[in-house]
Protein backbone atom coordinates (compact mmCIF):
# COMPACT_ATOMS: atom_id res chain seq x y z
CA UNK A 1 0.00 0.00 0.00
CA UNK A 2 1.19 3.60 -0.74
CA UNK A 3 1.15 5.67 2.46
CA UNK A 4 1.54 9.20 2.40
CA UNK A 5 1.72 10.31 6.15
CA UNK A 6 1.98 14.13 7.52
CA UNK A 7 4.32 14.26 10.22
CA UNK A 8 3.58 17.03 12.38
CA UNK A 9 6.49 16.71 15.28
CA UNK A 10 5.34 19.86 17.48
CA UNK A 11 7.28 21.25 20.37
CA UNK A 12 9.26 19.81 23.43
CA UNK A 13 9.43 16.07 23.05
CA UNK A 14 7.21 15.73 20.24
CA UNK A 15 10.04 15.61 17.60
CA UNK A 16 11.93 12.85 19.60
CA UNK A 17 9.13 10.28 20.18
CA UNK A 18 8.06 11.13 16.29
CA UNK A 19 11.51 10.07 14.76
CA UNK A 20 11.11 6.18 16.79
CA UNK A 21 7.30 6.06 15.21
CA UNK A 22 9.09 6.72 11.74
CA UNK A 23 11.78 4.24 12.32
CA UNK A 24 9.12 1.65 13.63
CA UNK A 25 6.70 2.38 10.66
CA UNK A 26 9.72 2.19 8.04
CA UNK A 27 10.09 -1.22 9.26
CA UNK A 28 6.91 -1.79 9.30
CA UNK A 29 6.75 -0.83 5.47
CA UNK A 30 10.23 -3.18 4.88
CA UNK A 31 8.51 -5.96 6.24
CA UNK A 32 5.37 -5.51 4.35
CA UNK A 33 6.10 -3.79 1.48
CA UNK A 34 4.41 -0.68 1.86
CA UNK A 35 5.59 2.56 0.21
CA UNK A 36 5.87 5.52 2.83
CA UNK A 37 5.87 9.11 1.83
CA UNK A 38 6.59 11.33 5.00
CA UNK A 39 5.46 15.37 4.63
CA UNK A 40 6.87 17.02 7.37
CA UNK A 41 4.87 20.27 8.53
CA UNK A 42 5.37 22.85 11.21
CA UNK A 43 2.95 23.06 14.30
CA UNK A 44 2.34 24.70 17.78
CA UNK A 45 5.27 26.62 19.31
CA UNK A 46 7.71 25.44 16.65
CA UNK A 47 5.55 26.80 14.09
CA UNK A 48 4.58 30.34 15.50
CA UNK A 49 8.24 30.62 16.07
CA UNK A 50 9.06 30.36 12.39
CA UNK A 51 5.72 31.90 10.65
CA UNK A 52 3.85 33.39 13.16
CA UNK A 53 0.99 31.00 13.95
CA UNK A 54 0.67 27.54 15.04
CA UNK A 55 -1.25 26.06 12.33
CA UNK A 56 -0.22 27.62 9.28
CA UNK A 57 -2.64 26.79 5.64
CA UNK A 58 0.76 25.44 4.66
CA UNK A 59 0.59 22.66 7.73
CA UNK A 60 -3.75 22.11 6.75
CA UNK A 61 -2.82 21.41 3.19
CA UNK A 62 -0.44 18.87 3.61
CA UNK A 63 -2.51 17.50 6.44
CA UNK A 64 -5.66 17.44 4.76
CA UNK A 65 -4.48 15.90 1.41
CA UNK A 66 -2.75 12.80 3.66
CA UNK A 67 -3.52 9.48 3.99
CA UNK A 68 -3.34 10.04 7.86
CA UNK A 69 -1.31 12.52 9.93
CA UNK A 70 1.15 11.40 12.81
CA UNK A 71 1.13 14.07 15.05
CA UNK A 72 3.97 14.61 18.19
CA UNK A 73 2.94 17.30 20.73
CA UNK A 74 2.04 20.78 21.62
CA UNK A 75 2.98 23.93 24.25
CA UNK A 76 5.53 25.75 25.52
CA UNK A 77 5.85 26.45 29.16
CA UNK A 78 6.57 30.54 27.55
CA UNK A 79 3.01 30.72 26.97
CA UNK A 80 1.30 28.89 29.44
CA UNK A 81 3.31 31.68 31.73
CA UNK A 82 2.24 34.61 30.12
CA UNK A 83 -1.84 35.37 30.31
CA UNK A 84 -1.72 37.64 27.84
CA UNK A 85 -0.25 35.96 24.63
CA UNK A 86 -2.47 36.69 21.98
CA UNK A 87 -1.52 33.37 19.59
CA UNK A 88 -0.93 29.95 21.45
CA UNK A 89 0.18 27.02 20.71
CA UNK A 90 -2.95 25.24 21.90
CA UNK A 91 -4.61 27.08 19.21
CA UNK A 92 -3.05 25.01 16.58
CA UNK A 93 -4.04 21.78 17.84
CA UNK A 94 -7.78 23.15 18.29
CA UNK A 95 -7.52 24.67 15.16
CA UNK A 96 -6.50 21.39 12.99
CA UNK A 97 -8.83 19.21 14.80
CA UNK A 98 -11.70 22.02 13.44
CA UNK A 99 -10.32 22.20 10.48
CA UNK A 100 -10.01 18.67 9.53
CA UNK A 101 -13.41 17.88 11.61
CA UNK A 102 -11.72 15.45 13.88
CA UNK A 103 -14.69 14.99 15.85
CA UNK A 104 -13.87 11.72 17.72
CA UNK A 105 -10.78 11.16 20.17
CA UNK A 106 -10.13 7.60 20.66
CA UNK A 107 -8.32 7.20 23.56
CA UNK A 108 -7.93 3.81 24.84
CA UNK A 109 -6.63 2.66 28.15
CA UNK A 110 -5.22 -1.14 28.55
CA UNK A 111 -2.58 -2.47 31.09
CA UNK A 112 0.51 -4.21 29.78
CA UNK A 113 1.01 -7.66 31.99
CA UNK A 114 4.37 -6.78 32.79
CA UNK A 115 4.16 -3.45 33.74
CA UNK A 116 0.81 -3.83 36.28
CA UNK A 117 3.14 -3.27 39.38
CA UNK A 118 4.09 0.05 38.42
CA UNK A 119 0.73 1.70 37.55
CA UNK A 120 0.11 3.90 41.47
CA UNK A 121 -3.03 1.91 41.39
CA UNK A 122 -2.90 -1.54 43.10
CA UNK A 123 -2.76 -4.54 40.99
CA UNK A 124 -6.20 -6.35 41.76
CA UNK A 125 -7.90 -3.38 40.84
CA UNK A 126 -6.53 -2.37 37.32
CA UNK A 127 -5.68 -6.26 36.11
CA UNK A 128 -8.12 -6.67 32.90
CA UNK A 129 -8.56 -3.25 32.26
CA UNK A 130 -9.45 -2.46 28.95
CA UNK A 131 -11.47 0.53 28.23
CA UNK A 132 -12.00 3.26 25.68
CA UNK A 133 -12.80 7.04 26.16
CA UNK A 134 -14.21 8.57 23.22
CA UNK A 135 -14.17 12.06 23.22
CA UNK A 136 -16.02 14.81 21.26
CA UNK A 137 -13.33 16.72 19.78
CA UNK A 138 -14.56 19.85 18.13
CA UNK A 139 -17.48 21.12 20.41
CA UNK A 140 -18.62 21.78 23.31
CA UNK A 141 -16.88 24.64 25.66
CA UNK A 142 -13.44 24.60 23.90
CA UNK A 143 -15.18 26.06 21.07
CA UNK A 144 -17.92 28.04 22.18
CA UNK A 145 -18.40 31.53 22.78
CA UNK A 146 -15.39 32.83 24.62
CA UNK A 147 -14.71 36.40 25.76
CA UNK A 148 -14.22 39.07 28.26
CA UNK A 149 -17.27 41.00 29.44
CA UNK A 150 -17.24 43.51 32.14
CA UNK A 151 -14.41 45.28 31.52
CA UNK A 152 -11.74 43.18 32.83
CA UNK A 153 -13.13 40.86 36.00
CA UNK A 154 -15.86 38.69 34.17
CA UNK A 155 -15.15 36.12 32.06
CA UNK A 156 -16.65 33.14 30.11
CA UNK A 157 -16.40 29.95 28.15
CA UNK A 158 -19.47 28.42 27.03
CA UNK A 159 -20.60 25.01 26.41
CA UNK A 160 -22.66 24.41 23.22
CA UNK A 161 -23.68 20.97 21.53
CA UNK A 162 -25.97 20.64 19.31
CA UNK A 163 -27.72 17.37 18.60
CA UNK A 164 -25.92 16.11 15.35
CA UNK A 165 -22.52 16.57 17.45
CA UNK A 166 -23.83 14.27 19.73
CA UNK A 167 -25.62 11.75 17.45
CA UNK A 168 -21.82 11.27 15.41
CA UNK A 169 -19.66 10.43 18.33
CA UNK A 170 -22.68 8.60 20.20
CA UNK A 171 -23.25 6.64 16.37
CA UNK A 172 -19.41 5.90 16.80
CA UNK A 173 -19.71 4.56 20.46
CA UNK A 174 -22.23 2.21 19.81
CA UNK A 175 -20.63 0.82 16.97
CA UNK A 176 -17.51 0.48 18.48
CA UNK A 177 -19.20 -1.39 21.49
CA UNK A 178 -21.35 -3.45 19.05
CA UNK A 179 -17.28 -4.97 18.37
CA UNK A 180 -15.95 -5.39 22.41
CA UNK A 181 -18.03 -6.15 24.76
CA UNK A 182 -21.33 -4.50 24.29
CA UNK A 183 -21.32 -2.23 26.78
CA UNK A 184 -21.17 1.75 26.44
CA UNK A 185 -20.96 4.51 29.33
CA UNK A 186 -22.55 8.01 28.55
CA UNK A 187 -20.43 10.30 30.95
CA UNK A 188 -22.47 13.95 31.39
CA UNK A 189 -23.27 15.96 34.26
CA UNK A 190 -26.61 15.95 33.70
CA UNK A 191 -28.11 16.71 37.10
CA UNK A 192 -26.59 20.13 36.25
CA UNK A 193 -25.63 21.21 32.80
CA UNK A 194 -28.37 21.23 30.12
CA UNK A 195 -25.96 20.73 27.38
CA UNK A 196 -25.59 17.12 29.59
CA UNK A 197 -29.27 16.71 29.21
CA UNK A 198 -29.19 16.82 25.23
CA UNK A 199 -26.59 14.34 25.70
CA UNK A 200 -28.49 12.28 27.98
CA UNK A 201 -31.97 12.39 25.68
CA UNK A 202 -29.97 12.09 22.54
CA UNK A 203 -28.54 8.73 23.35
CA UNK A 204 -31.22 7.70 24.79
CA UNK A 205 -33.02 8.06 22.46
CA UNK A 206 -30.53 6.32 19.93
CA UNK A 207 -30.40 2.90 22.14
CA UNK A 208 -33.17 1.60 20.21
CA UNK A 209 -31.02 0.68 17.14
CA UNK A 210 -28.51 -0.84 18.97
CA UNK A 211 -30.51 -3.10 21.14
CA UNK A 212 -27.69 -5.26 22.11
CA UNK A 213 -25.34 -2.97 23.66
CA UNK A 214 -26.34 -1.75 27.87
CA UNK A 215 -26.18 1.29 27.54
CA UNK A 216 -25.26 3.32 31.40
CA UNK A 217 -25.29 6.79 32.36
CA UNK A 218 -22.92 8.18 34.89
CA UNK A 219 -21.86 11.62 36.19
CA UNK A 220 -18.05 12.64 35.28
CA UNK A 221 -17.56 13.54 38.80
CA UNK A 222 -18.32 9.72 39.91
CA UNK A 223 -16.96 8.57 36.90
CA UNK A 224 -13.55 10.34 38.26
CA UNK A 225 -13.86 8.67 41.18
CA UNK A 226 -14.78 5.07 40.05
CA UNK A 227 -11.72 5.39 37.33
CA UNK A 228 -9.46 5.26 39.85
CA UNK A 229 -11.25 2.33 42.34
CA UNK A 230 -12.41 0.13 39.36
CA UNK A 231 -11.41 0.75 36.13
CA UNK A 232 -12.03 -2.71 34.79
CA UNK A 233 -15.40 -2.00 35.35
CA UNK A 234 -15.57 0.27 32.61
CA UNK A 235 -15.59 -0.49 28.69
CA UNK A 236 -16.67 2.01 25.55
CA UNK A 237 -17.48 5.45 27.24
CA UNK A 238 -18.68 8.67 25.34
CA UNK A 239 -18.43 11.92 26.79
CA UNK A 240 -18.15 15.44 25.97
CA UNK A 241 -14.59 17.37 24.93
CA UNK A 242 -13.76 18.69 28.67
CA UNK A 243 -14.76 15.78 30.37
CA UNK A 244 -13.05 13.55 28.31
CA UNK A 245 -9.86 16.05 28.32
CA UNK A 246 -9.81 15.39 32.10
CA UNK A 247 -11.00 11.61 32.42
CA UNK A 248 -8.09 10.77 29.67
CA UNK A 249 -4.92 12.06 31.45
CA UNK A 250 -6.52 10.53 34.76
CA UNK A 251 -6.61 7.12 32.81
CA UNK A 252 -3.86 7.27 31.25
CA UNK A 253 -1.61 7.07 33.82
CA UNK A 254 -3.64 3.77 35.12
CA UNK A 255 -1.34 1.49 32.87
CA UNK A 256 1.94 2.45 35.14
CA UNK A 257 3.45 5.42 32.53
CA UNK A 258 1.77 8.92 31.22
CA UNK A 259 4.43 7.86 28.09
CA UNK A 260 2.54 4.70 26.82
CA UNK A 261 -1.13 5.41 25.89
CA UNK A 262 -1.85 6.31 22.35
CA UNK A 263 -4.98 7.63 20.05
CA UNK A 264 -6.64 8.47 17.28
CA UNK A 265 -8.22 11.84 16.32
CA UNK A 266 -11.26 10.87 13.56
CA UNK A 267 -13.97 12.12 11.59
CA UNK A 268 -15.19 12.13 7.99
CA UNK A 269 -11.66 12.30 6.33
CA UNK A 270 -8.17 11.90 7.17
CA UNK A 271 -7.32 10.64 10.66
CA UNK A 272 -4.73 11.79 13.31
CA UNK A 273 -2.46 9.57 15.16
CA UNK A 274 -0.77 11.31 18.85
CA UNK A 275 0.28 9.90 22.01
CA UNK A 276 -2.21 11.04 24.86
CA UNK A 277 0.84 12.64 26.73
CA UNK A 278 2.03 16.07 26.02
CA UNK A 279 4.86 18.34 25.08
CA UNK A 280 7.04 17.68 28.73
CA UNK A 281 9.39 20.30 27.85
CA UNK A 282 11.55 19.58 30.97
CA UNK A 283 12.83 16.87 29.02
CA UNK A 284 13.12 18.12 25.78
CA UNK A 285 16.20 17.21 23.75
CA UNK A 286 17.46 14.89 26.52
CA UNK A 287 16.37 11.71 24.34
CA UNK A 288 14.99 10.29 27.83
CA UNK A 289 11.40 10.71 26.96
CA UNK A 290 9.27 7.22 26.70
CA UNK A 291 8.64 6.88 22.68
CA UNK A 292 6.12 3.97 22.88
CA UNK A 293 1.93 5.71 23.22
CA UNK A 294 3.43 7.63 19.87
CA UNK A 295 4.42 4.19 18.26
CA UNK A 296 1.43 2.41 19.48
CA UNK A 297 -0.58 5.38 18.36
CA UNK A 298 1.18 4.73 14.81
CA UNK A 299 -0.20 0.56 15.58
CA UNK A 300 -3.58 2.29 16.01
CA UNK A 301 -2.84 4.11 12.07
CA UNK A 302 -2.02 0.88 10.36
CA UNK A 303 -5.44 -0.66 11.79
CA UNK A 304 -7.69 2.09 10.49
CA UNK A 305 -6.05 0.85 7.35
CA UNK A 306 -7.24 -1.93 7.66
CA UNK A 307 -3.31 -3.13 7.66
CA UNK A 308 -3.93 -5.84 11.15
CA UNK A 309 -1.53 -7.69 10.85
CA UNK A 310 1.49 -4.57 10.47
CA UNK A 311 -0.36 -2.90 13.25
CA UNK A 312 -0.25 -6.38 15.82
CA UNK A 313 3.11 -6.90 15.07
CA UNK A 314 3.44 -2.81 16.97
CA UNK A 315 1.99 -3.79 19.42
CA UNK A 316 3.93 -6.94 19.85
CA UNK A 317 7.61 -5.84 19.84
CA UNK A 318 6.48 -3.34 21.89
CA UNK A 319 4.98 -5.66 24.98
CA UNK A 320 8.81 -7.73 24.35
CA UNK A 321 10.47 -4.55 24.72
CA UNK A 322 8.58 -4.03 27.70
CA UNK A 323 9.02 -7.56 29.02
CA UNK A 324 13.21 -7.49 28.20
CA UNK A 325 13.43 -4.01 29.93
CA UNK A 326 14.18 -2.05 27.11
CA UNK A 327 12.69 1.00 28.72
CA UNK A 328 13.23 4.41 29.20
CA UNK A 329 13.86 6.12 32.76
CA UNK A 330 9.99 6.47 33.32
CA UNK A 331 9.92 2.89 33.76
CA UNK A 332 13.70 1.29 34.73
CA UNK A 333 13.17 1.55 38.32
CA UNK A 334 16.61 1.25 39.22
CA UNK A 335 17.15 -0.73 36.10
CA UNK A 336 19.00 0.59 33.28
CA UNK A 337 17.58 3.58 31.35
CA UNK A 338 17.46 3.08 27.66
CA UNK A 339 17.55 6.40 25.68
CA UNK A 340 14.19 7.50 23.89
CA UNK A 341 16.22 6.76 20.48
CA UNK A 342 17.87 3.58 21.69
CA UNK A 343 14.78 2.23 22.28
CA UNK A 344 13.22 3.35 18.96
CA UNK A 345 16.12 1.57 17.61
CA UNK A 346 15.30 -1.62 19.27
CA UNK A 347 12.17 -1.51 18.13
CA UNK A 348 12.92 -0.96 14.43
CA UNK A 349 15.26 -3.52 14.55
CA UNK A 350 13.06 -6.60 16.65
CA UNK A 351 9.73 -6.21 14.68
C1 LIG B 1 -5.19 17.15 24.80
C2 LIG B 1 -4.55 18.44 25.18
C3 LIG B 1 -5.24 19.53 24.40
C4 LIG B 1 -6.69 19.54 24.79
C5 LIG B 1 -4.66 20.95 24.58
C6 LIG B 1 -3.18 20.97 24.34
C7 LIG B 1 -5.38 21.93 23.73
O1 LIG B 1 -4.62 18.65 26.54
O2 LIG B 1 -5.08 16.74 23.64
O3 LIG B 1 -5.83 16.52 25.64
O4 LIG B 1 -7.05 20.05 25.83
O5 LIG B 1 -7.48 18.99 24.05
MN1 LIG C 1 -5.53 17.02 27.61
Amino acid sequence: MKLNIALLAGDGIGPEVTAQAVKVVDAIAEKYNHEITWQPALTGAAAIDAVGEPYPDSTHEVCANADAVLFGAIGHPRFDNDPSAKVRPEQGLLKMRQKLGLFANVRPTFTFPSLIDKSPLKRERIEGTDLIILRELTGGIYFGERGRKDGDNTAYDTMTYERHEIQRLAEKGFKMAMKRSKKLCCVDKANVLESSRLWRETVQAMEKDYPEVEVSYEFVDAVAMRLVQWPSAYDVMITANLFGDILTDEASVISGSMGLMPSSSVGSKVSLYEPIHGSYPQAAGKDIANPLATVLSAAMLFEDMDLSDEAKAIRDVVNKSLAEGIVTEDLSEGGKAYKTSEVGNWLAANL
